[in-house]
């Protein structure tokens, strides 16, 4: 049985409403009582296969010319149970909060981080950019692109996982109002603090909206789970978000007229730890839990080593926030080893991250490369650590802080070897899936990985030889080329496949072998019968097939010839054009035989 065929029938005995996007297959299976409304309507009898076309109820009512309205009573009288009217673009609600991560990062993030870092390799060195103009930056990257990203996945992933109904589209509209007016408002006010000086404290409390509003979501999904270690670990995400947007509240409103300019570098540094280890890291422990398995294709994960990376990374985190205040050197070692000891415990728990997936030329199972981005992100991860790590206790024995272009390189390979890395690679399997359809490019996916891990590596290794050639800065702004262009790539692929072309069926009225089983069904349900009559089991058994199944794939997958498969099926489309009508109508091309 395949994947999707097994998330298809795994939900038995459940009441669950009737809607109109179900198949009369799907209904009539769930609800024996509703065959008699469809046999009435005029849905025949077959041996070949399952009671009732795997069509849609809208397109069946049309097609018979009945009210869908009328359908739906009378089904729904017949079952026992309700109808649903659910809001269709509840399952769409990352689409959002993905659109703004993407345009802040090209903007206001990536976009003016390369002019910065272009004005440091003409200047040959990190001091030639004022700092408020660093900080727009890295508050762009953190509130604008990590935070909407993240929060994108978790309202359309969240409901999915737990079963809980979606959250409120106010409440989301809220959270994304409030993102974007602290992003922009903050950007607004480091360039320009003496015009608007207070857009910095008005920024940071819409921050801290954003916050309360991620937690109230998060809270609501997870009551239930708060005893597995994946939904604990989104749970601190949220908790650290809280802690994060007050701080950065708090510099602000000090900060007022002066700008980012006034900030310590220990506040600077706070930010930019609570951010990457309090909010990022845990969101990537808890939901990595319940996806990378999946897309490595490794076994659960190993329980007690996740307990303890939990206990040792929120350890860690808390003892850098408190060497912030006490105990300097002691506290930021202590907390910057926890932090490496966690990641190493959550890679024991998570196997090691060996793929053991075979590569599969099923489109959407995934593309078995993304498995590297994955890979190489954890390997920046425990790079970027052990630079950390290396810095505090360096800087502890000399009674110094590391020199700017070492911590710059430690924070290069942590924001973007590793998250961004984990986001390219996570968002081009995940977002398709909570779509329900494919990538829209899958041949980018090699060429993005090239250049973000080029670019990282480049300006990581540049940055560090700054400290010995002062000649490395000219290559600085190589890496930010790599790194942007990587960045619009990916931004092309995501809004390709957030929102995509119609199915080329319906545009040209032929398939493809890139055609949507269910859209092929849904617009020719008697196409069915034919499919099943050649061999093509699968369609006779399952209730539904998944959105994002092509032709290519189903044939493939039963052993069929894909292009010839298709051939046929456009011979019967053009015997049929226009007519809707079933097989055994004169005209078609040999009917298939019953039983
Ligand atoms: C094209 C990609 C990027 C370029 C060209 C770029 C450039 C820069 C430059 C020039 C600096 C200041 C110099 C230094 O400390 O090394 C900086 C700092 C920073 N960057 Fe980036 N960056 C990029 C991507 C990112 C990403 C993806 C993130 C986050 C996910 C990020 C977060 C930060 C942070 C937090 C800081 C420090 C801000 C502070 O000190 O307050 N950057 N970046």
């Amino acid at each position: 049985m395949r994947a999707d065929e097994a998330n298809i029938e795994s939900r038995p005995g459940r009441r669950a409403p009737i809607h109109p996007a179900m198949t009369v297959r799907q209904v009539a299976a769930d609800y024996p009582a509703c065959g008699a409304v469809f046999r009435r309507h005029g849905e025949p009898e077959r041996s070949s296969a399952k009671f009732g076309h795997l069509e849609p109820l809208d397109h069946f009512a049309r097609r018979h010319g009945i009210s869908l309205d009328m359908l739906l009573t009378e089904l729904s009288q017949a079952a026992g149970v309700e109808i649903s009217r659910a809001d269709p673009s509840a399952g769409r609600a990352h689409r959002p909060f993905v659109a703004a991560a993407l345009v802040v990062t090209l903007s206001l993030g990536a976009g003016w981080g390369t002019l910065l870092l272009f004005e440091i390799g003409r200047q040959g060195s990190l001091a030639s950019i004022p700092a408020a103009q660093v900080v727009a930056h890295g508050e762009a990257q953190l509130w604008g692109f990590v935070v909407p990203f993240v929060v994108g996945v978790a309202v359309s992933f969240l409901p999915r996982t737990t079963a809980c109904p979606h959250p409120h589209r106010a409440l989301l509209d809220l959270l994304l109002g409030a993102l974007l007016a602290g992003v922009l408002g903050e950007f607004a006010w480091s360039l320009a603090t003496r015009r608007w000086p207070w857009l910095g404290p008005a920024s940071g409390f819409a921050q801290v909206v954003a916050a309360l509003g991620f937690l109230a979501v998060t809270a609501q999904q997870l009551a239930g789970k708060v005893r597995a270690p994946w939904a604990r670990f989104v749970l601190a995400a949220a908790a650290w978000m809280i802690v994060w947007a007050v701080v950065d509240l708090a510099l602000r409103g000090r900060a007022g007229p002066v700008g980012p300019g006034a900030y310590s570098e220990s506040g600077r540094r706070l930010v930019v730890e609570l951010a990457l280890f309090g909010f990022a890291l845990n969101a990537v422990y808890g939901f990595g839990q319940r996806l990378l398995p999946g897309m490595l294709g490794g076994g659960a994960p190993r329980s007690g080593a996740i307990e303890a990376a939990f206990g040792l990374h929120n350890t860690g985190v808390l003892a850098l926030a408190v060497s912030h205040v006490q105990w300097p050197s002691l506290c930021a070692t202590l907390g910057a080893s926890a932090i490496a000891a966690g990641a190493v415990a959550w890679a024991i728990g998570l196997r090691g991250f060996r793929s053991q997936r075979r590569s599969t030329p099923r489109p959407e199972a995934g593309l078995a490369f993304l498995v590297r981005y994955i890979q190489l992100a954890f390997f920046w991860l425990l790079a970027g650590l052990a630079l950390l790590v290396a810095g505090q206790l360096i800087g502890a024995v000399q009674g110094i802080d590391p020199p700017r272009a070492y911590l710059g390189a430690t924070r290069h390979a942590l924001t973007v070897g590793f998250l961004t890395t984990l986001i390219l690679g996570v968002g081009q399997r995940l977002l398709p899936i909570l779509s329900h359809d494919l990538l829209a490019w899958p041949r980018l996916v090699v060429p993005i990985f090239v250049l973000i891990a080029a670019g990282n590596a480049l300006r990581v290794a540049a940055e560090l030889a700054t400290l010995a050639w002062p000649i490395a800065f000219r290559i600085l702004p190589a890496s930010a080329i790599l790194e942007l262009t990587a960045l619009v790539l990916f931004a092309a692929n995501i809004f390709r496949t957030l929102w995509p072309r119609s199915d080329p069926l319906l545009r040209t009225g032929r398939a493809t072998p890139a055609t949507r089983v269910a859209v092929l069904l849904a617009e020719h349900p008697w196409l069915e019968d034919y499919l099943v009559a050649w061999g093509l089991r699968y369609i006779g058994r399952v209730r539904s097939v998944p959105a994002e199944l092509t032709l290519g794939s189903l044939a493939a997958g039963e052993g069929f010839d894909p292009e010839a498969t298709v051939a046929r099926i456009n011979v019967l489309l053009s015997g049929n054009a226009g007519r809707g009508q079933r097989p055994g109508t004169p005209g078609l091309p040999g009917p298939p035989a019953e039983g």
